[in-house]
Formats: structure tokens, C-alpha cells, sequence
């Protein structure tokens, strides 16, 4: 460790997309993926989270990726649900991300939670690529568990190929008609301009080192910058979720996208009246799955930096909201925090 107070943070990629259409899958494959890598225990489970460190990514995406070229230490991404229900969330969620996948399956094309999340990434001005899921369910696909597309998409019949081609131009064209210009990954030049579509499997793995590999380039390339915090000042956040949970009442899971947060501290969060002031009971993490025991499901943490997802178990989180802001107030002045959280 350097004494440098300012170090690049993980950028927080949300996963939208319509329901059913493999947002959940997608995750599941990155961390199955891990696991037979022998990188298990490289990849972290946060609420509300899943952080892949950049040497699990590259070991995914095999030569598309060479960590000698990246700083940023990896990718914090967050699932969404895609019932319509979660809108608020959703909406919140976007927000919140840095980057984010929007995620399409690509037999049934453009839905209504699509160009839901679609208006919601282009008012947060959020950059995002699409993620053309379920390629192997193309009749007469031939699958190639894990490869880069191109090696997979070499591999097919030509009725195959055009069959690709054609739900994959229908997606290109359908982001044209909501004003995105949009290309298969590998013809963007600028990824701020236009909208890269990668051709993926959350079943056979097909296309997901591209995918890394486009998100990790993406931030390393327009995210540097907003990256560099001040990881051990006052933490910074977002309420994902308000839950009630046993033994500990209403909590709140939160992203901290800056910032540290700490055990002893008195934190500030959005409310539906009011800001609420309130003191940090506990701040749990989620067990391993092969540790959780009914009694415990969380471990008490003493301090968490960003970028992370964190449960937080505090007095008087009855009223705060999903999306909320939430801020540290450690040695600042609690009236400009209250104020900061009031403005947001
Ligand atoms: P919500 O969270 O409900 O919005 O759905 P989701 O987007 O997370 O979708 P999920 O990952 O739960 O996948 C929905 C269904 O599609 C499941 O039955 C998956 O097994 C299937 N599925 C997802 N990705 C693929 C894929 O690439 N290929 C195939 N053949 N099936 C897939
Ligand atoms: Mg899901």
C-alpha cells in the first residue's frame, strides 16, 4: 500500500434488461466461470453485488484482456430485477452505476423493460453497451463453451451466421429508432458515440470474455478519471434496498461508490420527510454461501471502502427510500451533511 490518499475505485456496472432476458445469468456464468478457473475465492458476493477483481477477468477473457493494461482493480457489477414492479429500483439503480449492460435475448428482441431501461440510461447519461443474450438458442447453433465470439461465430453454418446477423441487425436497428446509434462491438471506434452490441450466452459462456473485455476497456478508457477518490474519506452512497431483517429491524443495503464507511460512524440518509441522523448499529456482509448457518447469515464488519455493497443495520431506517443518498458525517460539520443529503 502506497500512503497516496487517492486510489481508483471499481466501477459499478448495473445490468438491466426485460424480464427473463438472462440479466441474472449472465452474473451466474461470470462467477461459475470463476470458480472452474480455480478463482473461486477471488470473486466477492456484496449486497446487492458481485465484485470480479481484474485477474479473474482476465483469466475469463483469456487474451482479450491482459491486466498489464488496466489499473482499474476490476468490475462491481449489480443485478436488477425485471419485473415491472421494480421500476423505482431500476430507476435508481441506473443511476447509481457507472457504466452498465443493458441485456437483450435475441430471438424476443426489444420489450417494454427495455426501452424502460433504455430511457432511464440515457436520462443518467449513463454509458452502456448491449448484451445480445441467448445466442445459442439460434436454431442449429453449435455451441463452443467459453470462446470469444469470433472463433464461435467462425464455427457456424452460413444459415446459422444469418440467422445471427439478422436478430442482431433487428436490435441495432431498434436502438436506431430510439436515437442510439449502435454497431457490433468490434466496428465501434468510439464507444461514447456509439452503442456496442456483443453477442453473448449466459448458457455456454459463448461471447462473455468479449463482453469483459468491452467493459473493462470501456472504464479503463472514459472512467479513469471519476474512478480517483479519496478512499479513506467520509463514505459516500446510494440506498439499493430498505429491508427488514431478523434480529436487526429495518436496514438499508447501500452501494458506497466513494469513501469509506465504518462501523462507529453516524451517517446521514434521504428520507421520505426528512434526512434521518443516525448511528451505525452494525454493517453486515453476506456469509459465503457454504458458511451461512440459519442463525448468522451476515458477519459483522468493521469498516468497508468503495466500491461495495454493504447492509446496514442503524435506529430510525423506517423511513428511508430506495435511491436515497447516504453520507458519512465523521469530522464534518453535520449541518452541511444534513444539507448535502437534502439538495441530492
Ligand atoms: P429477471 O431477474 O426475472 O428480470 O430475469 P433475468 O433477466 O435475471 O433472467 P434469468 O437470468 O433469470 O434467465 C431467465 C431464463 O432464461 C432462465 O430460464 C435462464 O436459464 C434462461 N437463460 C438465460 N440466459 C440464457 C442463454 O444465454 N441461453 C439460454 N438458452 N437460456 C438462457
Ligand atoms: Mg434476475
Amino acid at each position: 500500500d502506497t500512503h497516496d490518499p487517492t486510489s481508483l475505485r471499481t466501477p459499478i456496472v448495473a445490468v438491466l434488461g426485460h424480464v427473463d432476458h438472462g440479466k441474472t445469468s449472465l452474473l451466474d456464468k461470470i462467477r461459475g466461470s470463476a470458480v472452474i478457473e480455480g478463482e473461486a475465492g477471488a470473486i466477492t458476493q456484496h449486497i446487492g453485488a458481485t465484485a470480479v477483481p481484474l485477474d479473474v477477468i482476465s483469466s475469463i477473457a483469456g487474451e482479450l484482456v491482459d491486466p498489464d493494461d488496466f489499473d482499474l482493480p476490476g468490475l462491481l457489477f449489480i443485478d436488477t430485477p425485471g419485473h415491472h414492479s421494480f421500476t423505482t429500483l431500476r430507476s435508481r439503480g441506473g443511476a447509481l452505476a457507472d457504466i452498465a449492460i443493458l441485456v437483450v435475448d435475441v430471438n424476443d428482441g426489444f420489450q417494454p423493460q427495455t426501452l424502460e431501461a433504455l430511457d432511464i440510461l440515457q436520462r443518467s447519461q449513463t454509458p452502456f453497451i448491449v448484451a445480445a443474450n441467448k445466442i445459442d438458442t439460434v436454431p442449429g447453433w453449435n455451441a463452443n463453451e467459453d470462446s470469444p465470439i469470433n472463433a464461435t461465430y467462425e464455427a457456424q453454418s452460413d444459415r446459422v451466421r444469418s440467422r445471427l446477423d439478422e436478430s442482431l441487425y433487428e436490435i441495432i436497428g431498434n436502438l436506431s429508432d430510439e436515437g442510439f446509434s449502435a454497431d457490433l462491438y468490434w466496428r465501434v471506434q468510439n464507444f461514447q458515440r456509439n452503442v456496442g452490441v456483443v453477442p453473448v450466452s449466459a448458457m455456454t459462456g459463448e461471447g462473455v470474455p468479449d463482453l469483459l473485455a468491452v467493459m473493462m476497456g470501456l472504464s479503463q478508457r472514459y472512467m479513469k478519471e471519476e474512478m480517483e477518490i479519496d478512499v479513506a474519506g467520509p463514505g459516500v452512497g446510494t440506498v439499493l434496498e430498505v429491508k427488514e431483517e431478523k434480529g436487526f429491524g429495518k436496514t438499508i443495503d447501500l452501494v458506497l461508490y466513494d469513501g469509506t464507511l465504518r462501523a462507529s460512524d453516524t451517517i446521514v440518509v434521504g428520507g421520505t420527510n426528512e434526512p434521518i441522523v443516525t448511528d451505525v448499529r452494525a454493517l453486515l456482509q453476506p456469509r459465503p454461501l457454504e458458511e451461512i448457518r440459519t442463525e448468522s447469515r451476515f458477519e459483522k464488519v468493521d469498516e468497508v471502502s468503495a466500491a461495495t455493497g454493504i447492509k446496514v443495520a442503524a435506529p430510525d431506517l423506517g423511513d428511508a427510500i430506495a435511491g436515497a443518498p447516504v453520507r458519512v458525517i465523521r469530522d464534518r460539520d453535520r449541518a452541511d451533511v444534513v444539507a448535502e443529503v437534502e439538495d441530492e
